[in-house]
């Protein structure tokens, strides 16, 4: 095999390992992490505008609303770095109000996406130090030579929601030790709410979420050599009110065998493919997971419904 084949077949071969062990499971599931193709991607964009899914535009009224107070409590002098940063869209909330910063390191998977966000910073911000890290925000990162700043962590989204107890845990250790001592962490969380709001916002009328979830199979298909017939499978929410969590499964709508590169799977009429957990935090239980991994909330901005919460956690 040619060299610059190896990232692509080792990301083929993890993703056909993780999607065998986990149609093998009792209660199947897929990552959720593999629902970020292009088209995933994509199809999240326009998940962040459809009128029920109020995160997005809550968690940037937040800011918005409360920018003054949250870039005096990070100071002149942070050194911003973002995890799983995207299109930096609310980053530029906390660029337009901060009278000055140390420089910006965004974190993402995809290089294209990264390298194209740095240059239109540079382009908007000309007097930002800009400083893109191709990284997987779950796993160990290595930063480049920084400049000396206050370092604050930003990880809007409320993505530590699709996270499981220990990921979270692990996600906030090396947090604290990549960010280190007197550093702070911005972090958005989606806050437990009536199911009344939560189940429409993960099931739209226009049914883009369900495109989103649906296009995990079609993935499997193009990447993997599977023959998922994709109207066989429906798309469904549900509030697990135990877990306060939001979950999203594939329901299978008829009994059929599925062929993933020469490897059978049966499904029976009803069966789930558990693809996505969306945790809904209270302040109270995640008091405790932030103090384990050496934070401590020193601030939080909500917004008049209480629907979203942006926390400003400092290392201990
Ligand atoms: C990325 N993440 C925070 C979204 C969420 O709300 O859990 C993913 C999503 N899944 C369905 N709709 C949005």
């Amino acid at each position: 095999m040619d060299g610059s084949d190896a990232p692509e077949q080792s990301h083929l071969n993890e993703f056909l390992a993780d999607v065998v062990d986990g149609l093998s499971k009792p209660q199947k599931t897929l990552a959720c992490r593999w629902l970020y193709d292009e088209a995933g991607s994509d199809l999240f964009e326009q998940i962040t505008e459809l009128p029920e899914y109020y995160p997005t535009r809550t968690e940037i009224s937040i800011l918005n609303q409360h920018a003054d107070e949250i870039v005096s409590a990070l100071g002149d002098d942070a050194l911003l770095i973002e995890y799983g940063a995207g299109a930096s869209t609310k980053t530029r909330i906390l660029l337009d109000n901060l009278n000055a910063i140390a420089g910006y390191v965004p974190i993402d998977v995809s290089e294209a996406f990264l390298l194209y966000t740095a240059e239109t910073l540079r382009r908007d911000y000309p007097k930002l130090d800009v400083f893109p890290v191709v990284g997987n925000f779950m796993a160990e990162i290595d930063l480049p030579e920084l400049p000396s700043g206050q370092r604050v962590g930003f990880f809007p989204g409320s993505t530590i929601g699709n996270l499981s107890d220990d990921e979270i845990e692990s996600f906030l250790n090396g947090a604290r030790s990549l960010l280190g001592d007197d550093s702070r962490f911005l972090i958005g969380v989606d806050l437990r709410k009536s199911p009344d709001i939560l189940v429409p916002a993960y099931d739209d009328a226009a049914g883009v979420t369900a495109a989103f979830n649906l296009n995990l199979l079609r993935r499997i298909n193009s990447e993997l050599d599977a023959n998922f017939d994709l109207t066989c499978f429906t798309h469904e929410v549900r509030w697990n009110d135990e877990a306060s969590r939001i979950e999203m499964h594939l329901v299978s709508i008829c009994d059929q065998d599925i062929t993933i590169a020469d490897q059978s799977f049966h499904f029976s009429a009803g069966e789930t493919i558990h693809t996505e957990n969306s945790r809904k935090f209270s302040i109270e239980t995640l008091t405790p997971v932030f103090e384990k991994t050496g934070w401590t909330i020193t601030n939080l901005w909500s917004d008049p419904g209480n629907l979203f919460a942006v926390l400003l956690l400092t290392a201990e």
